[in-house]
């Protein structure tokens, strides 16, 4: 294989995703190439900026495929051949049984420094809301892998951010965005990728 095959599972705005494709075409991804994009939510922004990009889309949502879900998401994935799932923000818990069919080949960002803040329930501004209501002066982002346990696989990467007065979930939310998670996604996804190249 010439390159590692990603499919990016999204289900809103996806900037993160925005990110991938930013860092694809300035050639930092050499290892891995963005072939599919895969949202749970047929009016996610997401699908738009993939389509501009020039990438593949696909809709699987519990709403129309219900306890197929997981079945039909597979499948499609199967069928692109895809190496490497990265979930950038993407809104469903996977099951064991499915993360095991990828195992060591899902990988996730969350928006806080793991073991904090994480798990089931924190998800999007949520996580923000809670390190701010807590009082905690450092936030930031994680990348890893993906179990069946909601943010409890291995760590690859984490990056600090530092909590402002006057901060409100929305500006930290921006602001863990733009100095953490669309740096480290791109930079976990080529670790990663050249890592499967390799065969390790
Ligand atoms: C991101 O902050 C991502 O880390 C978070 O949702 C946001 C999606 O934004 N993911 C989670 O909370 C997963 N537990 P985006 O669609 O603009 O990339």
């Amino acid at each position: 294989m010439l390159k590692t095959r990603i499919a990016v599972l999204v289900s809103g705005g996806g900037t993160n995703l925005q990110a991938l494709l930013d860092a694809q075409s300035r050639g930092e991804i050499p290892s891995g190439e963005i072939v599919l994009v895969v949202s749970n939510n047929e009016d996610a922004y997401a699908l738009t900026r993939a389509s501009n990009a020039g990438v593949k889309t696909a809709v699987v949502s519990r709403k129309v495929h219900g306890e197929q879900f997981e079945a039909v998401l597979l499948e499609t994935l199967q069928q692109a051949e895809i190496d490497l799932i990265i979930l950038a923000g993407f809104m469903c818990i996977l099951s064991k049984e499915f993360t095991t069919s990828f195992a060591d080949r899902i990988i996730n960002v969350h928006p806080s420094l793991i073991p904090s803040f994480c798990g089931k329930g924190f998800y999007g501004l949520r996580v923000h809301e809670a390190a701010l209501e807590y009082g905690v002066k450092v936030t930031g982002a994680t990348v890893h892998y993906v179990n069946e346990i909601p943010d409890g696989g291995a760590i690859i990467l984490q990056k600090a951010v530092e909590i402002q007065e006057g901060d409100t979930p929305q500006i930290l939310q921006k602001r863990v965005m733009k100095q953490a998670e669309w740096k480290l996604l791109p930079k976990a996804a080529e670790m990663v990728s050249k890592k499967l190249l390799l065969g390790e």
